[in-house]
């Protein structure tokens, strides 16, 4: 029984790795990055006047994200299409927007970091030109 758990376990484990070497999938905005804002962030950044300047509900996040400079550091845009790297909005969900002259603490504030599977969406959302 054990070893039929395990078996299972590896084949699983197979599985996934299997789908992890398939090229990226289009990221939606709607579909996939909206969900992670409003469960994540926009208790916060609710209205665009709060501490951070920018609403992060659904249809007006958009706006206030793509190619519009951070206030925190304002060489830098908060997403900037086609490069995650250079997306604030990353750098503060990374943790390392203090590497690049930013401000503030790493987001969600006060809360866990966000999972591996919603960073890969967000960074190959940013990747495909961050469209709506
Ligand atoms: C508990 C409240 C809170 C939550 C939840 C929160 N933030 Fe923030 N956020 C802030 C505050 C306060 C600031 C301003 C200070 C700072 O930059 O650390 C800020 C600033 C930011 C900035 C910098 C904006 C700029 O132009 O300088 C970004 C980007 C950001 N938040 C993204 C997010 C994202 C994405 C999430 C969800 C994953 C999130 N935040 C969740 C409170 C929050």
């Amino acid at each position: 029984m054990k070893q039929l758990a395990l078996g299972g376990a590896a084949l699983l484990a197979l599985a996934f790795s299997a789908r992890a070497e398939q090229p990226a999938p289009t990221v939606s905005y709607q579909r996939d990055i909206v969900p992670i804002l409003e469960q994540n962030c926009a208790t916060c950044h609710l209205t665009g006047e709060e501490a951070g300047g920018m609403s992060l509900v659904g249809d007006a996040a958009i706006g206030f994200l793509v190619s519009k400079p951070a206030e925190g550091a304002p060489a830098i845009m908060r997403v900037a299409p086609g490069a995650p790297d250079k997306s604030y909005l990353v750098m503060k969900l990374e943790g390392t927007h203090n590497d690049h002259g930013g401000l503030g603490a790493r987001m969600p504030f006060g809360g866990a970091p966000l999972n591996e599977t919603d960073m890969a969406k967000i960074r190959t959302w940013i990747a495909q030109g961050a469209k709506s």
